[in-house]
């Protein structure tokens, strides 16, 4: 089943248009990553899925839905979540204090519970929990912004540049932890500039250069794609 699909979009800033029409397609229950160079459009093009930028043309739509438009809240009720560039998690609030944010929108009685599990999954954030958001990592608050994410339960988790900044065995972790957010039932679109590490933990990838889809396939294809491994996988391989 396709979970999201996004069908022509043009986002522009002002008068300049960053996007000139972005269509892709995320399969639920994969890993989809979106790759390419400083300033091709990706972080525009996550902020025109989640509503954060509202695209002139195309179409954005969540399990069949027209989700155009509509705000980040709503979206974040209709099970679509992002972890943003640069992480943002509240530095002044302690780590548990972040988590409860992650599920505030929720009125279940499940909320402690998964907020025990995700501790479970990320133990240093069980360590750490009464500690202020401020004083981690930058690891750490990666962690933490992908487990304050989780706590919303999505059904599709937007990340992006999860690695970015952090120390190759950091990284070689971030990666893990999220081939495990895909074998516990969570969708994602993972934008990343780190082309060979995302593309393994990938099913489809797709290339952005300024504003415009120019390669996509299959991740263990592109791997071996020369147009790929010329343009992206010679550096940064860490
Ligand atoms: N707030 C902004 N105002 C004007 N132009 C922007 C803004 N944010 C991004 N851009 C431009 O839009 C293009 C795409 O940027 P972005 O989506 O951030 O790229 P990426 O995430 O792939 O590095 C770039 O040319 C960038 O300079
Ligand atoms: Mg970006």
């Amino acid at each position: 089943m396709i979970l999201l699909k996004v069908t022509g979009i043009e986002t522009y800033y002002g008068k300049i248009q960053a996007l000139k029409g972005v269509s892709l397609e995320v399969e639920q229950g994969k890993i989809v990553t979106i790759l390419g160079a400083n300033g091709a459009g990706k972080t525009t093009t996550m902020k025109s899925i989640i509503g954060l930028l509202t695209p002139k043309q195309g179409k954005v739509e969540f399990q069949g839905q027209n989700i155009t438009g509509l705000r980040p809240d709503q979206l974040l009720k209709k099970g679509i979540a992002l972890v943003p560039e640069g992480r943002a998690i509240l530095s002044s609030m302690t780590v548990l204090e972040n988590l409860e944010m992650g599920a505030y929108h929720r009125n279940d009685k499940e909320i402690g519970k998964d907020i025990e599990e995700v501790m479970q999954h990320f133990p240093i954030l069980k360590e750490r929990k009464e500690q202020l958001g401020g004083t981690l990592s930058g690891g750490q608050q990666q962690m933490l912004a992908i487990a304050r994410a989780i706590l919303s339960r999505p059904k599709l988790l937007l990340l992006d540049e999860p690695s970015m900044g952090l120390a190759p065995l950091i990284v070689a972790d971030i990666f893990k932890i999220i081939k495990q957010i895909k074998n516990d039932g969570t969708t994602v679109l993972l934008v990343e500039q780190n082309a060979k590490q995302a593309l393994k933990i990938a099913d489809y990838g797709y290339v952005l250069e300024t504003g415009k889809v120019i390669i996509e396939g299959k991740a263990d294809e592109l791997l071996q794609d020369s147009r790929i491994v010329e343009a992206y996988l010679g550096k940064r391989t860490s």
